[in-house]
C-alpha cells in the first residue's frame, strides 16, 4: 500500500471505476484528497484499466472491492479503510445501475436489483460513515441522483424512484447532521457521454442531444467538477441541496 496517514482528507467514491466515478476520483486526487475507489470485484478488466490510468497519481488513488448492496460488506470496508488509511471525511456515492423497461413488463427482480444498488447502497455506505463524521465534526457526503429522478423517464419507474429517493434521503440526513459539520447534497447529472448512455439506441440518443440547450452530452469531468465544489472544506453552508449538471436540459427553481 502506497498511501500513508497524512493531513489530506480521505475520500471514498463508490462506483469509482465507472465512467463518472473515475473522473471524480481523478479530480478529487488533483485537489489533494486521498481517494479510495470502490467498485465490484467482478469487473477485473476495468479494475486493471483503472489501476493503469491512476498509476501516475503517485499512490493517492487506490482501489478497494465492495458490493455496496451488501450492508455488512460496507461496514467491513469502512473499518478496513479507517484502520489502514484514515478516517473517511468525504463520501461520494456514484455506484448505480439501470434495469430499464416499462412498468407493465418490469419483473420484481428488475425493481429489487436496482433498489438494492441505487438506494440501499446509499443507505449502506452513509450508515457506516456518518457516526464518525459527526463525532469528528467534519464530513462531506455527495450522492449521485439524476435528472430522471427529477422528471421521471419512460421505462425507468425503478430508476426514477430510486434517484428521487436518493435526494429525499439526502435532505433528511442533511437535517440530522447540519449542526455537526457534515453536509449532505446530491448532484443530478443530465445525459452524459458514458457507457450507461452509450447503451441507449442511437436514434433516441440523437433526440436527447437535440433537446439539450448546451447542444452536447455532459462529460464526466462536468459532473466531477460539481462534486469537487460540494466537497470543499469551505462549502459548509451548502447542505440538503441538489446541484443539477445537465446542460440546461431540465431547468427549475
Ligand atoms: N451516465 C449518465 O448519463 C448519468 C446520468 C444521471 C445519473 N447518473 C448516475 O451517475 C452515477 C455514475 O454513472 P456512470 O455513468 O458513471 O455509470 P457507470 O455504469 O459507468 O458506473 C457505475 C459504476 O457502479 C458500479 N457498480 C454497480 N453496482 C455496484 C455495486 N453493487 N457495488 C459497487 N459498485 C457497483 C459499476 O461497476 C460501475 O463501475 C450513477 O449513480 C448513475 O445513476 C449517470
Amino acid at each position: 500500500m502506497s498511501l500513508s496517514k497524512s493531513d489530506s482528507r480521505v475520500a471514498l467514491v463508490t462506483g469509482g471505476i465507472g465512467g463518472i466515478g473515475t473522473e471524480i476520483c481523478l479530480q478529487l486526487a488533483q485537489v489533494g484528497r486521498r481517494v479510495i475507489a470502490v467498485d465490484l470485484a467482478t469487473r477485473s478488466d476495468r479494475i486493471e484499466a483503472f489501476r493503469e490510468l491512476t498509476a501516475t497519481c503517485h499512490g493517492t488513488i487506490r482501489f478497494e472491492p465492495c458490493d455496496v448492496s451488501d450492508f455488512k460488506a460496507c461496514g467491513s470496508l469502512v473499518e478496513h479503510i479507517e484502520h489502514h488509511i484514515g478516517h473517511i471525511d468525504i463520501l461520494v456515492n456514484a455506484a448505480g445501475i439501470t434495469r430499464d423497461t416499462s412498468l407493465r413488463k418490469m419483473d420484481p427482480q428488475q425493481w429489487h436489483e436496482l433498489m438494492r444498488v441505487n438506494l440501499d447502497g446509499v443507505f449502506n455506505t452513509c450508515r457506516h460513515v456518518v457516526e464518525g463524521m459527526t463525532a469528528r465534526g467534519f464530513g462531506r457526503i455527495v450522492n449521485l441522483s439524476s435528472v430522471n429522478g427529477q422528471t421521471g423517464q419512460f421505462g425507468q419507474t425503478n430508476y426514477s424512484a430510486a434517484k428521487a429517493g436518493v435526494h429525499g434521503f439526502s435532505m433528511a440526513l442533511a437535517r440530522e447532521t447540519a449542526r455537526k459539520g457534515v453536509t449532505v447534497n446530491t448532484v443530478s447529472p443530465g445525459y452524459c457521454d458514458t457507457p450507461m448512455v452509450a447503451a441507449v439506441p442511437e436514434d433516441i440518443r440523437r433526440q436527447i442531444i437535440a433537446d439539450i440547450p448546451v447542444g452536447r452530452l455532459g462529460m464526466p469531468a462536468d459532473i466531477a467538477r460539481a462534486v469537487v465544489f460540494l466537497t470543499a472544506d469551505d462549502a459548509d453552508y451548502i447542505t440538503g441541496a441538489n446541484l443539477p449538471v445537465n446542460g440546461g436540459y431540465f431547468m427549475s427553481f
